[in-house]
């Protein structure tokens, strides 16, 4: 008997930690319990990745003319500026909602697997480590969804609207 109560609280338990991976990722909520100091940790390590590699570069607008000056709430929004060569005309995602319709899970898969046009250099989401591209995760879902979707490509053969970076068609 005793060890049968002994097992079942064995058993609780294990249950309660299978519990806490999913509870994570559904609330993302404060700082509360080990989890989320966990999370938290990560969201300060998606911060300084999302910096050092260069994301708010094409995906904030105007970021590398005001020298990084971009409120962080106004970061990762997209942007109307195209980016025109042969491949067409691109316009950067806008992440804040990108990442809303997109698990932790499928966003490792999608990192690792992921091939755009230029100039996105997704050469280096997928090279990137998985722990580094969870933390980018966690960090662009703490920052929440914000701003309008970006326009939409535009094939080669049609002229973009104003304002667009021209590459040199060679
Ligand atoms: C030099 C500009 C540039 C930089 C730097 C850049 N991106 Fe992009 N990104 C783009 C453009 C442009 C697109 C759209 C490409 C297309 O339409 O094929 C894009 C697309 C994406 C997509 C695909 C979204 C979708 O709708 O499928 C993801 C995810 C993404 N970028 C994440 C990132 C992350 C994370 C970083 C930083 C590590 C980053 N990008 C850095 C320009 C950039």
């Amino acid at each position: 008997m005793k060890i049968t109560k002994h097992r079942l609280s064995g058993i609780i338990l294990s249950i309660s930690c299978a519990a806490i991976p999913a509870a994570s990722v559904a609330a993302d909520a404060p700082a509360k319990s080990a989890v989320s100091v966990v999370s938290s940790k990560q969201v300060e390590r998606g911060r300084y990745l999302v910096m050092i590699t260069g994301c708010n570069d094409c995906h904030t607008p105007n970021f590398l003319v005001n020298g990084g000056k971009t409120p962080e709430r106004e970061r990762l929004i997209g942007g109307t500026l195209g980016w025109r060569g042969p491949w067409g005309t691109t316009y950067p995602t806008n992440l804040r909602l990108y990442f809303q319709n997109l698990s932790e899970q499928m966003w490792v898969q999608v990192a690792k697997e992921i091939q755009r046009r230029p100039p996105m250099p997704y050469f280096s989401l997928n090279a990137m480590s998985e722990a580094d591209v969870r933390a980018i995760y966690k960090y662009i879902r703490y920052l929440g969804p914000a701003g309008v979707s970006a326009p939409s490509f535009i094939p080669p053969d049609k002229e973009p609207p104003k304002p667009y970076v021209q590459f040199p068609t060679q």
